[in-house]
């Protein structure tokens, strides 16, 4: 923790847990930091990041909290929701951060990483900890083998518990729109918000996140599979075995006893096994839509997404 906070202080990066992934963090009032995540990502493109606070304090001189937010972050901060608002112009956030945009997508985590932004004063700037396309890193050892190279630190928080992104959602006019689903449930969003989420996108793409080919393993990725032929590998969910899982060249089970939660905790380091495995497909058991079953089909329709290079998130 030392060593991470002197490299943060010194506009460095650091991979640090969450408790939804670990993220490639840089002090966001720094913009040779800012530029440093960009570089170790290999992002396409300059994409907005989240700005990941410690308190209240810190989030209200940055943004604006209109009632609804303000009620939202009361209830779920610190935890996986990341909230788009509007942004304060004297912020002190570079500008690298929202990419030019008006607002700022803020979060304040849980973890040690929480500690690191609580110690440093400043807010930390901080993407998923992947190269960007690939699956983003939910242990310490997984984010060291895709970034170690080109980073000098990860501060290992062990297996982050929720295992993918926050949600992201943003007020309209009173109304909360779903910008991106993830660690909170919409159904528990639903019942603060007293209102049904707004889920059609509007024009234009406002989290790049949701770019189709997203978090991609290197095998091929089929979904909703009735059965699985012996070359692929079955990522399974559930007690219950589709036809032919027991000749399938891998198996692993993201619940066995069928808890979505679970199954989020283990969605990206299962992907990455089955990847290892060899497997040039990966077979994938229907997996139910309610709860954070919503962010987990989210996450598998974008590794199973036709493979461009039009991805211009990470
Ligand atoms: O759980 C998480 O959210 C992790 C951990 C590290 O906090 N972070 C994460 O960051 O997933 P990233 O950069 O991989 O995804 C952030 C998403 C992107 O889709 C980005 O486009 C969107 O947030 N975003 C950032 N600022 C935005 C803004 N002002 N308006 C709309 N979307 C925004
Ligand atoms: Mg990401």
């Amino acid at each position: 923790m030392e060593r991470a906070l002197a490299l943060l202080a010194a506009g460095d990066v650091v991979a640090i847990p969450t408790e939804t992934v670990y993220g490639l963090a840089g002090d966001a009032t720094n913009g040779e930091a800012v530029a440093r995540i960009f570089e170790a990502k290999g992002r396409p493109r300059f994409n907005p990041l989240i700005a990941h606070v410690a308190s209240m304090e810190m989030a209200e001189a940055i943004a604006d909290f209109d009632p609804l937010s303000q009620k939202l972050a009361e209830k779920f901060w610190p935890g996986p929701l990341t909230m788009v608002l509007s942004h304060r112009a004297a912020s002190g956030i570079h500008p690298l951060v929202t990419a030019g945009l008006d607002t700022i997508a803020l979060r304040m985590p849980k973890g040690l990483g929480a500690q690191l932004i609580a110690a440093l004063g400043r807010p930390l700037a901080a993407p998923s900890a992947n190269t960007s396309g690939k699956i983003s890193g939910t242990t310490a050892e997984a984010v060291a083998a895709d970034l170690g190279s080109r980073i000098k630190l990860v501060v290992d928080g062990g297996a982050t518990p929720v295992g993918l992104e926050s949600t992201i959602v943003k007020v309209e006019d009173g109304r909360l729109r779903l910008l991106r689903p993830g660690g909170v449930p919409a159904e528990e969003l639903e019942a603060v918000a007293g209102t049904k989420l707004l889920r059609n996108a509007k024009a234009g793409i406002e989290a790049p996140g949701m770019m189709a080919s997203h978090y991609a393993p290197g095998a091929a990725v089929r979904l909703n599979v009735l059965d699985v032929a012996p070359y692929e590998a079955l990522l399974a969910f559930g007690p219950k075995r589709v036809a032919g899982a027991e000749a399938a060249a891998a198996v692993l089970n993201l619940s066995e006893r069928g808890d979505l939660r679970e199954a989020a905790s283990n969605l990206f380091s299962h992907l990455q096994a089955l990847d290892r495995s060899g497997a040039k497909t990966i077979a994938v058991e229907p997996i139910p839509h309610h709860g954070l079953g919503e962010a987990i089909n989210d996450r598998l329709a974008r590794a199973a997404a036709p493979r461009d290079n039009i991805s211009i998130d990470s």
